[in-house]
């Protein structure tokens, strides 16, 4: 007879579903019979690795026997002085998602209750949901986090965590210095908030909140940042946590302990060695994204502001099928409605000529759909 496996597993995961970041590059391939994707729906840093990582991870291999104690030590000091902080404060990790589930074990009972935005990005809910924590979702306002509004759900609820995207995904919004003080300022005595920075490196460095000093002052605050995104590093998987000293103990307590690969961890150091690239980075990231919104508004659709590498558009036609008529030339962007939004599209941002590509394509499809369905009008 074949076990029940939901009868063994916690309670908490039943009904349940997988966190899907959507379709994978194989199963677009294979649906649209394409051999060239460019792919825009993740939100990976397109322009790859920085110089000298391919070299590093490379070096790396002669010791992948060994588990990566120094090395592990050696990216936390490495990290600490790029943060400008101590590396007791470092917690690398798996990537940001690893680093979610470990905040997730370490601080969620069956039956407490967790703050999330609405649209934000799903693993905070998902991973959460497991532990058997209950989702109270605040709406966003102006596609932005209200701040206030999560600090008195907090309240309400009297919630063992805040989870906040900043900046936002899917909104690519940002969060004011005011408003994130009224929210630390705001929260329940149990409850920290965890700040997802995904993001942060592609924000303008005189809008983006600092949180460091909050750590450092002792504030019921996590920090997460990931080498995916500006870094390029998406498919080696490293993040890292800034934390207190005494909350870093008990992430390693439920931490596995080496989650880290020596390729990974050799890789993030060689990234840190050119922090100028950083800025650059950033730049070229701003002047494409502002580029894909004035072509995009100028084809009739409405991008919101980021202060990230994507934008959310809002096309104002099925965005199903938009991002379908895409996906046949070859673009893949995120149908909104996968987040709720229907009639939004989240397109990563790239080089400016891909940038112009997309816009020119994006809008022929859209002229094409809104033929035969008429075009939602648009805010103005
Ligand atoms: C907000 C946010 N956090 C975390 C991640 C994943 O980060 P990592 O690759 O470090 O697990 C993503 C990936 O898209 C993201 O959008």
């Amino acid at each position: 007879m074949s076990t029940d496996w939901s009868r063994l597993v916690r309670p908490s995961l039943i009904g349940l579903e997988p966190y899907r970041p959507g379709a994978s590059l194989e199963e677009l391939r294979a649906a649209y019979g394409l051999d060239e994707i460019v792919k825009l729906n993740w939100n990976e840093g397109l322009h790859g690795p920085f110089p000298g990582v391919e070299e590093a991870v490379r070096e790396e291999l002669s010791r992948v026997w060994i588990y990566p104690e120094q090395a592990y030590s050696d990216l936390r000091e490495s990290v600490a002085g790029w943060v400008g902080t101590s590396p007791e404060r470092i917690v690398p990790g798996h990537g940001i998602q690893a680093l979610i589930a470990t905040v997730a074990h370490a601080f969620l009972e069956p039956g407490d209750a967790v703050v999330v935005t609405e649209p934000t990005y799903g693993l905070y809910a998902q991973a959460s949901a497991a532990a058997g924590a209950r989702i109270v979702s605040v709406p966003s306002v102006d596609f932005r986090h209200d701040a206030d509004g999560l600090a008195a759900a907090a309240r309400e609820a009297d919630a063992r965590l805040v989870w906040l995207c900043d900046p936002n995904n899917p909104t690519g919004s940002l969060v004011q210095q005011d408003e994130w003080e009224r929210l630390l300022a705001g929260l329940p005595q149990r409850c920290a908030v965890v700040v997802d920075e995904a993001y942060v490196e592609y924000a303008d460095p005189a809008l983006r909140v600092d949180r460091v000093p909050d750590v450092e002052n002792g504030r019921p605050l996590v920090l997460l940042r990931t080498f995916s995104k500006i870094f390029g590093l998406a498919g080696l998987r490293l993040g890292y946590a800034v934390v207190g000293e005494a909350l870093a103990g008990f992430l390693d307590v439920v931490q596995e302990p080496f989650n880290v690969n020596r390729a990974a961890l050799a890789a993030g150091r060689a990234s840190l060695s050119s922090p100028q690239l950083v800025e650059e980075r950033r730049r070229s990231n701003e002047n494409a994204r502002e580029r894909l919104a004035t072509l995009l508004l100028e084809a009739g659709c409405e991008p919101l502001p980021s202060q990230a590498n994507f934008l959310l558009v809002r096309v104002g036609v099925n965005d199903l099928a938009l991002t379908d008529g895409l996906a046949r030339r070859g673009l893949l962007v995120r149908a909104g409605s996968e987040f709720g939004l229907d009639s939004f599209v989240r397109i990563t941002t790239g080089p400016e000529p891909l940038m112009e590509r997309v816009a020119a394509e994006l809008a022929e499809v859209r002229a094409g759909l809104a033929k035969r369905d008429p075009v939602e009008p648009l805010e103005t």
